[in-house]
């Protein structure tokens, strides 16, 4: 039987409505909208595509939205000095620099001075802190684990309980979603497995899980005897495995042998159009729920 699809591309459809909404109430409440600033460093192909759609959806909703572009070769100072001046707008209430940074540029240090406040890519140290501690601790939740955890909620995943085994231990994905999916609370209290490139029988592992979410970067890794049948199965994996010359786009696929595992799965997100829409979608919702707390509290 084939798996129903939870479409990535569908339910960010419907949270941006909802931003919308919620955009258009701050500025009938106080004249102002939301905004972002994207600082891009360079100009690596994959940064400028996924900088363009964040610009993109964020004018879509009306924010007030800079995209600051900057050269490859910019110092690490004026670097830092950009992020302070933009730490410092009241009318900027997210900042984003896309990562990678090049290599002479200590991308920990630039992160690390964006206003916990504006960190709307969730990736301070402060703000992981908060998600660790969980409940109303929670400032700012990474984008790629809270579209994730968003995809499995409004899919009616039952988490409450689950055997969740999630593949890849970064700081972007994996080990934020595994304490999310963890945390006492709706949409979580899972039991959660943090697998890695060192665990033992990764097979066995992922074959135990209800929820098997893989963000390994390892195209194909997950073969379709690892799932167990009826498995809600999300793939975050992004991988260029060539480039068509006729649509002049990058050939993607996953971590996951979608077309074989979606006959054994229960739910499945295809790629693209399952993880990666969610992402800019909780960008976006972490820089209207940053300006709804500044504006507030003025
Ligand atoms: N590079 C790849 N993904 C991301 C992301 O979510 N945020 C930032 N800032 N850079 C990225």
């Amino acid at each position: 039987m084939a798996a129903e699809l939870i479409s990535g591309t569908q339910i960010r459809q419907t949270i941006l409505k909802e931003l919308g909404k919620d955009v258009e109430a701050m500025r009938q409440k106080y004249g102002k909208v939301p905004g972002l600033v994207t600082i891009l460093v360079g100009d690596n192909p994959a940064s400028v595509s996924y900088v363009t759609l964040k610009v993109r959806t964020a004018l879509e909703l009306g924010f007030h939205e800079i995209q600051d572009s900057q050269p490859a070769d910019i110092s690490e100072e004026a670097l830092l000095a950009l992020i302070a001046r933009y730490n410092a707008d009241p009318d900027i209430h997210g900042i984003l620099v896309q990562l990678p940074l090049p290599p002479h540029i200590d991308a920990t240090k630039v992160l690390y001075a964006i206003d916990p406040d504006k960190d709307v890519d969730g990736f301070h140290p402060l703000n992981l802190g908060r998600l660790l501690i969980g409940g109303d601790a929670v400032r700012f939740l990474p984008c790629t684990p809270a579209g994730i955890q968003e995809l499995l909620v409004r899919s009616n995943t039952p988490l409450e309980g689950a055997e969740v085994v999630v593949v890849g231990r970064s700081n972007i994905v994996g080990k934020p979603l595994a304490v999310m999916l963890g945390q006492k609370g709706p949409g979580a209290n899972a039991t959660v497995t943090l697998a890695h490139t060192r665990t033992r029988n990764l097979a066995d592992h992922c074959r135990r899980a209800d929820v098997l979410v893989v963000a390994a970067g390892v195209p194909g890794l997950v073969k379709t005897d690892w799932i167990k049948p009826g498995a809600t199965v999300i793939d975050v994996g992004v991988n260029r495995i060539g480039f068509n010359p006729e649509t002049g786009k990058a050939i993607l696929s996953g971590d996951v042998d979608f077309e074989r595992a979606k006959e054994v799965a229960g739910k499945i997100t295809p790629v693209p159009g399952g993880v990666g829409p969610m992402t800019i979608a909780m960008l976006m919702k972490n820089t209207v729920r940053s300006a709804w707390s500044y504006l507030e509290q003025r």
